[in-house]
């Protein structure tokens, strides 16, 4: 039976922390802190504009995050060095497990679509840089309905976009509050727990699968479908 997936991008398959390099240039050895907190800020911008029913480009996000992080930890940033950053932020690297991943679950006749809180021009030439544009039917943004994950309504939206039925449809994550979000209409979830050192949420819902990586999808997702 084909099964709808809908990818989440930044953190899941593409790696965010791909930005240390760059940051290691102009911060040193703060690289590696600048950049959660930069990732962490940019998540908090969406999740308030979303409840402020503020909607920006999620772009406007990274940016407003970046200019907070370099005052927050005193590490002022030329203009040109801000530009060069968010620049490379749309060609951030793609984890090593994903492509094959990826090229599994098409071969199975699988439906699989990129599903973001980013611009739709940012996650095709994201998604193109990686190589993997093409194991994707679309691309689906939440600025085609203009609010922000976990907002119940974008997940709503992923499955009108898709065609798919919440009962055969998988949200892939590395982001709890994303799985959540996709819990809350019916998703099959699967957070991919990059690190020992990420926590799923305690509040009371597990993902319907926890794995290390990308690579053990394609098989996990057949074996509970034989099971359930
Ligand atoms: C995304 C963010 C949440 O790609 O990682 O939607």
């Amino acid at each position: 039976m084909p099964l709808t997936f809908a990818f989440d991008v930044y953190g899941t398959l593409i790696d965010t922390a791909g930005i240390t390099q760059s940051l290691e240039r102009l911060v040193g050895d703060q690289a590696g802190l600048f950049s959660s907190r930069w990732r962490e800020k940019q998540l908090e911008y969406s999740f308030r504009r979303g409840l402020m029913q503020d909607y920006v480009d999620f772009s406007i996000c990274t940016r407003e995050a970046l200019e907070y992080t370099a005052l927050q930890l005193n590490l002022p940033l030329a203009e040109d060095d801000k530009a060069a950053l968010l620049d490379a932020y749309r060609h951030l690297p793609v984890f090593q497990d994903t492509a094959d991943a990826l090229n599994r679950l098409t071969q199975a006749d699988h439906r699989l679509f990129a599903f973001s809180n980013g611009l739709p021009d940012d996650l095709e030439s994201l998604l193109a840089t990686a190589g993997i544009r093409d194991q994707f039917i679309d691309i689906v943004s939440v600025h085609e309905i203009k609010t922000f994950k976990p907002n119940p309504a974008v997940y709503q939206h992923f499955l009108q976009r898709s065609g798919a039925t919440a009962d055969l449809c998988w949200l892939i994550s590395s982001n709890p509050f994303d799985l959540l979000g996709g819990q809350s209409v019916g998703l099959h979830t699967a957070w991919i727990q990059r690190s020992q050192a990420n926590l799923f949420d305690p509040w009371g819902r597990a993902p319907d699968l926890t794995l290390d990586s990308l690579a053990e999808l394609p098989e996990s997702v057949n074996r509970y479908s034989c099971t359930t």
